[in-house]
């Protein structure tokens, strides 16, 4: 498992998504979304469900007649969140009984009818592969009853239905390649809210992509838990059943890559998140071949000690991620690399973390996304480890791996001061309208002076100044 919930910008986190359409039957939706890409992803197919039903989209929960929270269960802190919103929720309920209010995603998997017994005023529950049954879950809710569909399929990848680009920029966007996990990482929650790992028609990916393109948008995210572990073929069999012919003949990730690198040379491909027991050499070639392909690479490391990593169940040693590693800085040399990185897992001693900062140290990431360890109901952790490390020393650990990011974040963006950066113009600074914000290929934030760019656009940026996240810098 990976989860993906980097890069969604932490201030997007709750935000409302909104899309003004004509009305056809009246009804409001407001939906607000917590957790991963892939979260933020679905929220886009939840929306064109209900709008080819002819709702339309608000922003404010006050005058919505279905209220939906796209939630996330994959730490503690984050159903908090969720449990914390639902509350402001009671009010509207308060004024219009006829509102309804559903749970989707991950924490409606997890805990399933329980929440229709514990939130009272949730009205409807629904997993991550029953975005279908939306319309019929809101008509049942409509006339009083409480609904719930939290079955999980080992099919559905909601191929065929074009997401409504909500609250974006125009410029990039996400599309789904697979959805599930099969990794069962002993910390992970994710295959148990997620289902089983399936790998969505590579056409219809290609065609997300191209249509996408000739909207205006310039970039594409793939998505999936890992990437790596895509695999097509025909009629979408699943993995375990096909013969060694079969599988050579199926297409996977580097291939799919390919393809949709060649929808136009033009439009960017980012990815999202890579395992390091799958990635293979093969998908470093095609994104060294195409100049589209951008070069970035999320590769959490979880832990830099083995036997964490052993009983992390995550299927490498300390010495195979630095082989990767350096399999990366040979094929992509100028790649950018971020990572996840879990502080205080069960039984983690004092030399073991030691471990971790030292694989930091000789890593020197772009970014990093740390979390302290938080024990998860049904996850192979929870039912055969202790969660013994005290709180205040997960949290130690945590500053100092924190600490030690930041110096290594400001090393990597000084070294990009005085060069010349390909820059993807995504909109106005979030400091000030006069100044432009955009990537280069291995994802670090550029600014510079607006003068007559325009979001779309490429820009080659000389950067002249760094803080440890952004890069400051004038167009040539
Ligand atoms: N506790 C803390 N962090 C977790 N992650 C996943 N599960 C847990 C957990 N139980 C982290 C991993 C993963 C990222 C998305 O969230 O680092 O890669
Ligand atoms: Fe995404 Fe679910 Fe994981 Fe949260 S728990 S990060 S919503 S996959």
């Amino acid at each position: 498992m990976e989860s993906l919930n980097k890069i969604i910008d932490e201030s997007k986190q709750g935000e409302a998504l909104h899309l003004a359409t004509e009305p056809t039957t009246g009804k409001k939706l407001f939906l607000e979304s917590y957790g991963c890409q892939m979260n933020f992803s679905d929220s886009e197919i939840v929306a064109s469900i209900l709008i080819n039903k002819g709702f339309t989209t608000t922003q404010n929960y006050e005058e919505a007649d279905v209220i939906f929270v796209n939630t996330c269960a994959i730490r503690e802190n984050a159903e908090q969140k969720v449990r914390n919103r639902l509350n402001d929720f009671k009010r509207v309920k308060q004024k219009n009984p006829k509102a309804v209010v559903g749970v989707l995603g991950c924490m409606a998997e997890r805990l399933k009818a329980q929440f229709l017994e514990q939130e009272k005023l949730v009205d409807i529950v629904v997993g991550p592969d029953a975005y279908r049954d939306l319309p019929n879950l809101i008509e049942e809710a409509e006339d009083g009853r409480k609904a719930i569909n939290v079955i999980l399929s080992k099919e559905e990848t909601y191929a065929d239905l074009t997401p409504v680009r909500l609250g974006g920029n125009g410029v990039t966007a996400f599309i789904s390649i697979t959805r599930g996990c099969d990794n069962m990482c002993s910390f992970c929650v994710v295959p148990f809210t997620r289902g089983r790992e399936r790998s969505r028609d590579p056409e219809t990916i290609v065609k997300e992509a191209h249509d996408l393109f000739e909207q205006g948008y310039r970039e594409v995210t793939l998505l999936g838990q890992n990437v790596d572990s895509y695999l097509w073929s025909g009629g979408g069999l699943k993995k375990e059943v096909l013969s060694d012919e079969q599988k050579a003949n199926a297409i996977n990730f580097a291939q799919l890559l390919e393809k949709v690198a060649l929808v136009h040379p033009d439009l960017r491909v980012r990815f999202s998140t890579s395992h390091p027991k799958d990635m293979t050499d093969e998908v470093l070639h095609t994104m060294a071949k195409y100049e589209n392909i951008c070069n970035y690479i999320h590769l959490p490391v979880q832990s830099g000690n083995t036997r964490v990593l052993e009983l992390m169940n995550r299927g490498y040693s300390r010495q195979w991620y630095l082989e990767r590693m350096a399999a990366i800085r040979t094929i992509i040399p100028d790649c950018g690399i971020s990572t996840d990185i879990i502080t205080g897992f069960c039984s983690e001693t004092e030399e073991e973390h030691q471990d971790t900062l030292s694989l930091m140290e000789l890593v020197q990431y772009d970014f990093a996304f740390m979390f302290m360890y938080s024990e998860r109901p049904k996850t192979l952790a929870e039912r055969k480890y202790k969660d013994d490390i005290a709180e205040d020393v997960k949290k130690r650990r945590l500053t100092e791996v924190v600490n030690l990011q930041q110096k290594n974040s400001a090393l990597r963006t000084k070294a990009a001061v005085g060069k010349v950066h390909r820059v993807l113009v995504e909109g106005p600074s979030k400091k000030s309208e006069d100044m432009l914000m955009g990537r280069n290929s291995q994802n670090t934030v550029v600014v510079f002076p607006k003068a007559y760019f325009k979001k779309g656009d490429y820009v080659n940026v000389r950067v002249e100044s760094c803080t440890s996240t952004t890069l400051i810098g004038n167009a040539i």
